[in-house]
């Protein structure tokens, strides 16, 4: 098995909202980044994103200039998984769509050697479920991280009935490595965090369908009365409609668990194309859309 320290190379197959965050958070810890991603339309938009993202922070003064390019120069953008560097660690972090998963992981198990640790970033599928198609499946766990990625501490790790325990010890070191604070879950259906986020979302949202309040007052409620950063509205419309209603369904299929039964309100909003900030609007109107819930 590689030796983490041996490691500089990571490859993180999708730039969407997490992918992003996640190549952001290795960057800034001097690993050389590979960005697979299907197309080069969306090759693009993800590279652009992270050099505003790096621009917007040197114009806060939170990096140098400097320190932007050397960041910047390590990283690279691929739609071929053939570029995936050797001694990698990879990170799956596409949509949440188990088929698109093992596909992907898949293709990376083609390239890659025998011993890489291939980690997935998934809400809510178990990570058996992932694997189930792999042929090395020891190397392969839950790599949880939170959005926004750069400012969220933690990072669940869920080993599967197959994985081995040396990858469970390597992945908590790399977590610490990124200056992450790592938990251990069960594999699950949506493992700790978003197993309790998920129903409170949910459950604001019916109070809303049933005119209990507004989402503006529930927000206020629970950011006044119960000290959180975001209310459940704004927080859905940050993490994306469509990623809620995902997790929801994914763990009400496996579980037929009432509480990830998910209001038709919800459901409406997603099939209208109302995502949240990503496209300027959700629960609430933004004046325009922040595609990677980031003010540029
Ligand atoms: N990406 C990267 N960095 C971001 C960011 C983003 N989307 N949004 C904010 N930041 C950074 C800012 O750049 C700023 O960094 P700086 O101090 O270096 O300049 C810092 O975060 C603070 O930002 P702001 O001052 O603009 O805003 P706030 O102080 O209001 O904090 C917040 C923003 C961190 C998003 C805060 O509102 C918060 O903690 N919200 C709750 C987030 C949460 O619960 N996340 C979990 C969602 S569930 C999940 O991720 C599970 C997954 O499976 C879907």
């Amino acid at each position: 098995m590689m030796e983490l320290e041996k490691i500089q190379n990571t490859a993180i197959i999708g730039c969407g909202v997490m992918g992003f965050g996640i190549a952001v958070v290795i960057l800034n810890k001097g690993y050389n980044v590979v960005v697979v991603e299907k197309d080069k339309p969306s090759l693009e938009r993800g590279l652009e994103y992270i050099k505003k993202f790096y621009e917007g922070t040197v114009k806060r003064g939170k990096i140098t200039k400097e320190k932007a390019d050397e960041n910047l120069f390590r990283l690279k953008g691929t739609t071929d998984f053939k570029d995936i560097p050797e001694n990698s660690i990879v990170i799956e972090a596409v949509y949440e769509d188990i088929a698109v998963k093992q596909d992907v992981i898949s293709k990376v198990e083609e390239v890659v050697e025998e011993d890489t640790p291939i980690f997935t970033n998934t809400s809510s599928i178990p990570v058996i479920e992932i694997s189930a198609k792999m042929r090395f499946p020891e190397r392969f766990l839950g790599f949880h991280f939170f959005n926004p990625p750069p400012v969220m501490k933690l990072i669940e790790i869920i080993p599967s009935l197959k994985t081995d325990e040396r990858y469970i010890k390597f992945a908590i070191d790399f977590a610490k490595k990124l200056d992450k604070d790592p938990v251990v879950s069960k594999d699950t259906p949506a493992f700790i965090g978003n197993a309790l986020l998920i129903p409170f979302i949910l459950e604001a949202v019916s109070m809303y369908e049933k005119g209990i309040s507004t989402p503006e007052d529930i927000d206020k409620a629970c950011k006044l009365g119960l000290g959180q950063p975001m209310g459940p509205f704004e927080l859905a419309d940050f993490m994306g409609l469509d990623i809620v209603l995902q997790i929801a369904d994914n763990v009400f299929e496996r579980t037929r668990d009432p509480r990830f039964s998910a209001p038709a309100k919800l459901r409406e909003l997603v099939s209208a194309g109302f995502l949240g900030r990503k496209v300027g609007r959700g629960f609430y109107d933004y004046q325009k859309p922040k595609p990677f819930g980031v003010e540029l």
